[in-house]
C-alpha cells in the first residue's frame, strides 16, 4: 500500500493521504491528551487498542444500516477511511450524569438521566471547545438546521445500539462523543473514532466508583493501570463479535 502526504496530525491520529483521493489512511497513536492539551502522556498500546476498538465497532454500526468512514484496517493501529469534511461539532450523548455535564448542573455523578442527552460542542482547542446552543450553532453555519436535526437522529440511534452492546460486554455506557463528516455527494458520515478515548465506560461488575472506570477518566485522574482497561475493553468486545460470528 502506497502512503502519500501526511495531511494532518491530530492529538490522537494522524491522517495521510493515499493514492485514492476519495480515501484517507488514519494511524492511531499512543499519545494521550487531556483538557485541551494541558494534560499529556502517553498510553503503551493505545493506538493499536482504539483502532481494533473503533474497526469493530464501526462495521457492527454498518450493520445497522449506520453509514461511517470505515473502510478497512490494514494494519492493527491503521484506518482505511472514506474522506470527509469533518462538521466542526463534537455531538456528546449522555444517559449518566458525569464529568462536565455534573460540574456545570451540580447534578450527582451516576444519576440515571430520564433520557438521553444530547449536546453539541464546537470543536475549537482555541476556544476550548465550548458547549454551543442551536441558535449559536446556526449563526456560526456550523451545519444546517436539516443536518442538524440528522445527526441528533443518528446520535440517538447509535446511542441505542452501543448501550446494547456494551451491555454485552458488561459495560454500562456512561456518555461518549462523536465527530460526524460529508462525504463528496454531501452525505453525513459518522467519522472519528469510538473507544475508551472517547467514551465513559463502568465495568458493570465493581461498585467501586474509581475500580468501575475503563476509559480516559483513569488517565484524565491518574488512576493507573490505564492500558490494562484499555486491553480488557478490547478483550470484551472481541468477545461479543466472536460470539455474534457464532450464534
Ligand atoms: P465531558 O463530560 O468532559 O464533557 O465529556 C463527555 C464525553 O465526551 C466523555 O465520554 C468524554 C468525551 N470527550 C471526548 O471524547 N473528547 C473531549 O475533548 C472531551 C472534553 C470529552
Ligand atoms: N481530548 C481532549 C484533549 O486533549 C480532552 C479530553 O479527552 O479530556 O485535550
Amino acid at each position: 500500500m502506497s502512503v502519500n502526504s501526511k495531511l494532518y496530525e491530530g492529538k490522537a491520529k494522524i491522517l495521510y493521504a493515499t493514492e485514492d483521493p476519495e480515501v484517507l489512511l488514519a494511524d492511531f497513536k499512543d499519545d494521550a491528551t487531556a483538557f485541551n492539551a494541558q494534560k499529556r502522556g502517553s498510553i503503551q498500546n493505545k493506538g493499536i487498542i482504539n483502532c481494533s476498538i473503533s474497526s469493530q465497532l464501526f462495521q457492527q454500526l454498518a450493520k445497522q444500516g449506520i453509514q461511517t468512514h470505515f473502510i478497512d484496517s490494514p494494519a492493527p493501529n491503521l484506518m482505511r477511511v472514506k474522506a470527509v469534511k469533518i462538521i466542526p461539532l463534537e455531538v456528546v450523548v449522555r444517559n449518566i450524569a458525569a464529568g462536565s455535564l455534573c460540574q456545570q448542573t451540580g447534578l450527582i455523578l451516576g444519576t440515571v438521566l430520564s433520557q438521553p442527552l444530547v449536546e453539541f460542542y464546537y470543536k475549537r482547542d482555541d476556544l476550548g471547545d465550548p458547549l454551543l446552543t442551536r441558535d449559536r450553532l446556526l449563526l456560526l453555519e456550523l451545519a444546517t438546521t436539516e443536518q442538524v436535526e440528522q445527526i441528533t437522529h443518528l446520535a440517538l440511534q447509535i446511542n441505542e445500539f452501543l448501550q446494547q452492546f456494551w451491555e454485552k460486554c458488561h459495560i454500562t455506557l456512561v456518555d461518549f462523543k462523536l465527530e460526524f463528516g460529508v462525504d463528496s455527494q454531501q452525505q453525513i458520515l459518522l467519522a472519528d473514532e469510538i473507544s475508551p478515548d472517547t467514551c465513559r465506560l463502568w465495568d458493570i461488575d465493581q461498585t467501586d466508583p474509581n475500580s468501575r472506570i475503563m476509559d480516559k477518566d483513569r488517565f484524565r485522574r491518574d488512576l493507573g493501570n490505564v492500558e490494562n482497561a484499555y486491553q480488557e475493553v478490547l478483550q470484551r468486545v472481541l468477545k461479543v463479535v466472536e460470539g455474534y460470528k457464532i450464534g
